[in-house]
């Protein structure tokens, strides 16, 4: 099988959230599955930065917003990922650095509509084999609003390959302008209802769900979830009826093991595993991830439980909750708290506000570090994700593979993955975590104090680390649920 994946960012070239993390392990898995793969994606300013060789195999001319654009076709070699890369290189539309969708102001660039809009017509055109790369796929494989012009004008082809769209997130609808629908010359039958048209506007992410030959997304609860109006923002109808078609899959993401792994892990100060034991090491992983903050020695080595916290600051992530129930928890534990992201300025404004209160018991960085990301993994005791919806969720995965209990909102891919420490689950071995089932700060402070209690009784806390850390999460199952439909469809 001949698998094409589009993306608009993959690790370790360019990353904004989970997407890139699924991007740089996922076509890994299918070539280790036998697929023959190519990732497409743009060649923004970063990505050609962190590139030493790179060789032109194609260029094309496209047309858009009254212009011919040339675009070269650049294959890479990327250290982590294991297929080909080809880079879409349009430098009047990638060649910007930072943020691959919003300029240093924190703005959308202006031109995303166009950016995206001529990327899907270049990965189309290379799906179908005209633009020089001698390669046709049969399954073209694209992922969010970014890619979701590309099933649609695969649609309009005589003889493409099949099309599964990738849903990672419903909140990100690639909405713009109708006039954006006309410079883009894309057919004038898409406009209306049944077509790409929401409310007026033109949204990419519906364009890939109702014309992809198949439509998925990362969890079997978010795909149910999605067919509901609280979560699919008025997408809700065309999800319903592509389900009933029945080809709406949930196929929950896997976790890169050679990423993300507390045995081999190049970020952390002291590996550890099931086998070869993890009290003492989390221990040394602690006070290392502390030290960041320059703590006192007192600090470094106290006993007291450690919250994590790593993600974007966004509303999804339910950082509000977690606002309105810290003041309470350091006022009646001993626990501190880790967080580090960044996000809405509000989010971050109020944590820092917090972290200035409580210098050491409080500690926050906002911005992006790879390396604290992975320090928190291995050194937090328990790692709070209390998102309002989670499509998957990459990090209560990585924290289950680090020992570092999650407590978890039950939405999405989080209520798919982590097993409540209930006294039944415990009794029978299943429990890996934490979850709270109404999203409120009454049930999160319940939660928390729950999980403060059980942290001090060690025998059931080190049994529950264990059964986390034994979870399998690794891509091998999920890709293999990929390839399961892209076999079972008949040429
Ligand atoms: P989402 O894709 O919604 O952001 P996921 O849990 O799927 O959520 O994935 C988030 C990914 O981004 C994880 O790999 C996480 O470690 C990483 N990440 C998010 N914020 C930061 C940050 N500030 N610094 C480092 N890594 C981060
Ligand atoms: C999105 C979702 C997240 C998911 C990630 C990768 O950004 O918010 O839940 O894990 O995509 O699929």
């Amino acid at each position: 099988m001949k698998i094409l994946f589009a993306t608009s960012e993959a690790h370790p070239l360019i990353k904004t959230g989970g997407l890139a993390d699924v991007s740089g392990s996922l076509p890994n898995a299918y070539a280790h599955l036998k697929q023959k793969v190519r990732l497409i994606m743009p060649a923004y300013g970063d990505v050609m930065e962190k590139l030493d060789h790179v060789k032109e195999v194609a260029d094309l001319t496209v047309g858009a917003c009254d212009r011919q654009l040339h675009a070269r076709i650049l294959k890479a070699k990327v250290a982590g990922i294991d297929v080909p890369v080809w880079l879409v290189d349009i430098p009047e539309l990638f060649k910007r650095s930072g943020n691959p969708y919003m300029a240093a102001d924190g703005e959308d660039w202006w031109d995303n509509g166009e950016r995206f809009g001529v990327f899907a017509k270049v990965v189309a055109e290379v799906a179908m084999n005209r633009a020089g790369l001698d390669w046709q796929p049969d399954w073209v494989h694209a992922n969010d609003w970014q890619t979701g012009l590309v099933p649609a004008l695969l649609s309009e082809e005589v003889a493409p390959p099949r099309t599964l769209f990738t849903i990672h997130n419903m909140a990100y609808a690639g909405l713009f302008p109708k006039s954006l629908f006309d410079s883009l010359w894309l057919p004038w039958h898409w406009w209306g209802l049944q077509g790409v048209e929401f409310h007026g506007h033109l949204s990419m992410l519906k364009a890939g769900i109702v014309m992809a030959d198949w439509v998925s997304t990362v969890s079997p609860s978010y795909a149910r979830e999605i067919t509901f109006p609280e979560y699919a923002y008025g997408l809700e109808g065309v999800l319903l009826q592509r389900e009933r078609e029945g080809r709406l899959l949930g196929i929950l993401n896997g976790i890169d093991t050679t990423v993300w792994n507390p045995a081999t892990d190049p970020l952390i100060k002291r590996h550890y595993s099931v086998e070869k034991g993890r009290v003492a090491a989390k221990k040394v992983n602690k006070a290392a991830m502390l030290d960041f903050w320059d703590l006192p020695k007192d600090v470094l080595e106290s006993e007291a439980p450690v919250i994590g916290l790593v993600g974007r600051l966004v509303a999804q992530k339910g950082i509000d909750l977690v606002l309105e129930v810290l003041p309470e928890l350091l006022e009646q534990t001993d626990a501190r708290f880790v967080i580090v992201g960044s996000g809405e300025r509000h989010f971050e404004y109020a944590l820092n506000e917090l972290a200035h209160h409580y210098p050491d018991r409080v500690m926050v960085y906002i911005g992006y570090s790879e390396k604290l990301a992975h320090r928190v993994e291995a050194g937090a005791d328990l790692f709070l994700m209390p998102s309002r919806f989670e499509p998957c969720g990459l990090n209560q995965l990585y924290s289950l593979a680090y020992g570092t209990l999650p407590v978890v909102h039950a939405t999405g891919g989080l209520a798919d993955t982590v097993v409540n420490a209930t006294d039944e689950n415990l009794a029978e071995g299943k429990a890996t975590g934490f979850v709270f089932f109404d999203p409120s700060r009454h049930a999160l402070k319940s939660t928390l104090m729950h999980a403060l209690y059980l942290y001090g009784r060690k025998r059931t806390w080190q049994k529950l680390q264990k059964t986390a850390m034994q979870q399998d999460y690794s891509w091998e199952k999920s890709a293999q649920k990929y390839l399961q439909l892209f076999q079972s469809v008949p040429e």
